[in-house]
């Protein structure tokens, strides 16, 4: 057992700590649904879990899951994150947790992919959902072709935070060969 969790366990170990029952969470990336039900699992039966996708086939996809796990408590949208403010009700609002699984959905058509025009206007509208002492999450590709420029823009978008009103951080293994995949944290301090 290493003793570095990995990326995306590291986001899940944080928002455990963060997220309270009745709270709305956001996967802003739906692919097979994995985080979806995390967050629904955290969010309780009083909270609800709202998931973009660009994809019919992840929206099906994360539903069965959540139907399979008995998770009621969800809205997904076939529609791309960088429209999430339309599609949030203003009682879910502020949002406790923003998850980005950047990319492309696995086993699926690898053309699709998240690409840093719709990212980052997508992070920037998640910046004004985001209650105070709120997180995005964002989970960085940069070993796949386009992955590396979004990856980048994503990572300068993130310095470039003011520090008095949002914390920045990164997390992945500095030695491992290809571009290993990194987590990009933003904690919104008010
Ligand atoms: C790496 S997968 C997400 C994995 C997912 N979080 C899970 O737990 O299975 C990336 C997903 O982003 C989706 N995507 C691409 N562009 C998007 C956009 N503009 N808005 C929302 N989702 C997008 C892709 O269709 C793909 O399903």
């Amino acid at each position: 057992m290493p003793a570095f969790p990995k990326p995306i366990h590291l986001a899940h170990q944080i928002i455990k700590k963060l997220i309270q029952s009745g709270d709305t969470a956001v996967d802003a990336t739906l692919g097979n649904g994995h985080d979806a039900l995390f967050l629904g699992g955290l969010v309780g039966e009083k909270g609800c879990v709202i998931g973009f996708d660009v994809q019919p086939a992840a929206i099906e996809s994360s539903t069965k899951r959540m139907k399979e796990n008995e998770i009621g408590h969800y809205d997904f949208h076939l529609t791309g994150h960088e429209n999430m403010a339309e599609y949030i009700d203003e009682e879910c609002l502020p949002l406790a947790v923003i998850m980005f699984n950047l990319g492309y959905l696995p086993n699926a058509d690898k053309s699709i992919i998240t690409t840093e025009q719709t990212t980052i206007p997508a992070l920037n509208s998640s910046l004004q959902l985001l209650k105070p002492g709120g997180l995005i999450s964002v989970m960085c590709y940069p070993g796949h072709a386009g992955g590396d420029i979004e990856s980048a823009a994503v990572s300068q978008w993130a310095e470039n935070l003011p520090r008095e009103n949002y914390r920045a951080a990164s997390y992945g293994l500095h030695n491992a060969p290809n571009s290993p995949p990194y987590l990009l944290l933003v904690e919104k301090i008010n």
